[in-house]
């Protein structure tokens, strides 16, 4: 086999997340500017060069693979990828899985949980249709709401993802809860990161986590749990529900000591950490040399991979601590 991947600091790398497009049919307020230049086609790997690469990665010690975007279903035959890939379930990878925003879930879910995906994670930061329509900047909740429906028709696990947004959707958060708990869907709050400048201060919409969990302490006890999803998350067991609140916060309880992570863009690009620019590119290898051009490139790149990531919300902080959006590294 070949060698399992390890940090300057010893972290294993076992979660391997890939954009396979940064194109997106929302625009997000805190993702994306109202106006986005995406890339030209011929820049973005194809699925099948997607497939290979992370068929290396397997063989160097991935076992979860996440799909991001961008949103992956605006991709054409994304489901074939997730099939090719899902060939490694019950072999060298635990688990092939997709962070979506629901739009298109409806015509995917089953073709997805067929090939061997097993649970999902959904955007959704506001099931008021006029509010979504403003956070989204002019998308439709129920075509996300008819995607949930379809995803546990089809069997997946649903965690819901909700950025935690001040002004916005702040009074939102425990009737969330309440109404995942009853559709069987978890839900994991997210601080806002300075992803890629939105033309919007993410300052004025910044709330602590901190802050959220004691306010909804008031209503519900929450008992830390140890169930992790490979990710940032750290779950809370809520006291009367039997859906469990994830907490992820970049800003006020930084999670980098145990990160397993790291990322491929849709152009080939190796981000070890999503709050650093240092990345390695292995398209150009790729293309011209094959895997073997690209093993020693990924060593560099796990020599690359900082301590943690150095984000900063508020008025001594600089606009964004990362120029590139968070739909072309996939979170
Ligand atoms: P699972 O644990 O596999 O369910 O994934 P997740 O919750 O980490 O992934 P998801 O794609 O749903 O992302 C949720 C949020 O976590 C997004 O805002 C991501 O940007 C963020 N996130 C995921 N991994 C990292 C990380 O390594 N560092 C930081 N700062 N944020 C991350
Ligand atoms: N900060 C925090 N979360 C973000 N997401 C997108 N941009 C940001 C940001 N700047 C979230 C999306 C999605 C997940 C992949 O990341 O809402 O749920
Ligand atoms: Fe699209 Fe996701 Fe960004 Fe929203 S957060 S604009 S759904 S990529």
């Amino acid at each position: 086999g070949r060698r399992a991947m390890t940090d300057a600091l010893g972290r294993r790398i076992s979660y391997l997340r890939i954009s396979v497009t940064d194109r997106c049919d929302l625009r997000c307020r805190y993702c994306m500017a109202e106006r986005m230049q995406f890339l030209p086609k011929n820049q973005v790997l194809t699925l099948e060069e997607i497939a290979l690469l992370a068929d290396l990665f397997i063989a160097r010690g991935v076992r979860r693979i996440r799909l991001t975007g961008g949103e992956p279903l605006v991709r054409r035959d994304i489901v074939d990828l997730v099939r090719r890939i899902g060939r490694h379930l019950g072999g060298g990878l635990d688990e092939v899985t997709l962070t979506t925003n629901g739009t298109r879930l409806a015509q995917h879910a089953q073709a997805l949980a067929d090939a061997g995906v097993r649970r999902i994670n959904v955007s959704l930061d506001s099931r008021d249709p006029d509010r979504f329509a403003h956070v989204t900047r002019g998308g439709d909740v129920r075509t996300v709401v008819d995607g949930l429906n379809a995803a546990r028709d089809a069997g997946l696990s649903v965690k819901i993802n909700m950025v935690a947004l001040k002004g916005i959707n702040e009074d939102e958060i425990l009737p969330m809860l309440h109404w995942c708990n009853g559709e069987g869907f978890d839900l994991t709050l997210i601080e806002t990161m300075p992803l890629g400048e939105t033309g919007e201060d993410r300052t004025d919409h910044y709330l602590p986590l901190t802050q959220v969990a004691d306010s909804i302490w008031r209503h519900h006890m929450l008992t830390p749990l140890s169930h992790r999803t490979g990710g940032p998350a750290r779950y809370h067991a809520v006291e009367g529900m039997t859906a469990r609140l994830g907490l992820i916060t970049p800003l006020t309880n930084n999670f980098c000591a145990d990160c397993n992570r790291m990322r491929m863009t849709c152009e080939g690009k190796i981000f070890m950490c999503l709050g650093h620019e240092d990345h390695v590119d292995l398209k150009t290898a790729f293309r011209e040399g094959g895997l073997d051009a690209v093993e020693p490139l990924i060593d560099r790149a796990l020599r690359l991979k900082p301590a943690r990531h150095d984000f900063r919300i508020g008025a001594d902080a600089p606009p964004a601590a990362v120029r590139r959006h968070m739909s072309v590294t996939g979170g």
